[in-house]
């Protein structure tokens, strides 16, 4: 039996949909069932419970032999992604995977790859077997961009002359989907799967340009004042801790500490290229 958390949420719905596809029948540990209702319909196994709370963890691991860990960014990911790992391994939990980011690189200094440090490095010490999925900077991260592109013309972000490979959310679930069902189990633990769309690597000139032919209208980058930024994003994020980390991750890319890397592993296990910008884009407009 599978158990998913976050199938509320961007990826952890994208694996939801893909395993539903599949016709397999598989768990979920969601904190409110109200928002789960549409997954329960379709015959997903609901447990209510927080990833923090062991009680909960416990009734939803019952019978379950790999796990799929997804946390939202914040200040409590390390602590609650910790937590699930140390409970599960109590619990006897044979594989968890993690979804995780390819910027978990040593050397960061940046509060969002951090935490997937911490929680990779407490997987691994474990004893548990993993599997870390790490997709690139999402597409979907451009979804509010065309929007205001239409009306200003422009890309504002501050990434400098940073590069990234693009990866789509529903990829990425159907990727992990792919992984947790393959009855060659095995061959997947002790893996760390960077993986990335089939577009080349891009700075944000390029992005710009990827907009403006889905829309119709020329896209300049504009490469705006970081601090102007974190202001402007502060609405969309949880707190100041949360539109900081994000400031800090995208001035490790601008800075070109981070810079993008494509990878083939995708295709590799899929058999298929995963979603272009431009397939991505054509969806928006
Ligand atoms: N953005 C990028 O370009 C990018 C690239 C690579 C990796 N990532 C990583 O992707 C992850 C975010 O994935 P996402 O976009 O799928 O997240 P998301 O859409 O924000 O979904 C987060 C999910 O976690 C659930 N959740 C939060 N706290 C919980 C708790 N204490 N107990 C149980 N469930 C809890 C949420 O449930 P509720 O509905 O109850 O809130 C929701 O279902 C981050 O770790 C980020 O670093 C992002």
């Amino acid at each position: 039996m599978i158990l998913l958390t976050g199938i509320t949420g961007n990826i952890g719905g994208a694996t939801a949909r893909a395993l539903l596809a599949r016709g397999e029948h598989f768990r979920a540990l969601v904190r409110d069932p109200v928002k789960a209702a549409a997954w329960a319909e379709q015959g997903v196994d609901i447990v209510q419970g927080d990833l923090e709370d062991p009680a909960a963890v416990r009734r939803a691991l019952a019978g379950v032999d790999r796990a799929l860990l997804v946390m939202p960014n914040g200040e409590f990911q390390e602590r609650v992604e910790v937590s699930f790992v140390r409970t599960a391994r109590e619990a006897g939990l044979p594989w968890i995977m993690k979804l995780s980011s390819p910027e978990a690189v040593r050397g960061t200094t940046s509060p969002i790859p951090l935490a997937h440090i911490a929680a990779e490095d407490a997987i691994r010490a474990s004893g548990m077997s993993w599997t870390f999925v790490r997709p690139s900077f999402y597409m979907q991260n451009f979804r509010g961009s065309v929007k205001s592109a239409r009306a200003t013309g422009k890309l504002s972000m501050p990434m400098g002359s940073g590069t990234v490979a693009l990866t789509d959310n529903n990829d990425a679930g159907e990727f992990i989907a792919h992984v947790l069902t393959d009855p060659e189990s095995a061959r997947h633990h002790g893996q760390c799967y960077d993986i990335t769309g089939p577009d080349p690597v891009m700075n944000f000139h390029q992005v710009a340009q990827a907009i403006g032919e889905a829309i119709g209208q020329p896209v300049a980058y504009d490469d705006c004042d970081p601090k102007a930024f974190q202001a402007a994003i502060r609405p969309f994020h949880r707190n100041e801790w949360h539109s900081d980390a994000v400031a800090r991750l995208f001035a490790e890319i601008a800075d070109d500490r981070t810079p993008g890397h494509r990878t083939d592993t995708f295709q590799q296990l899929m058999g298929r290229p995963g979603r272009s910008l431009k397939e991505y884009l054509a969806t928006l407009v």
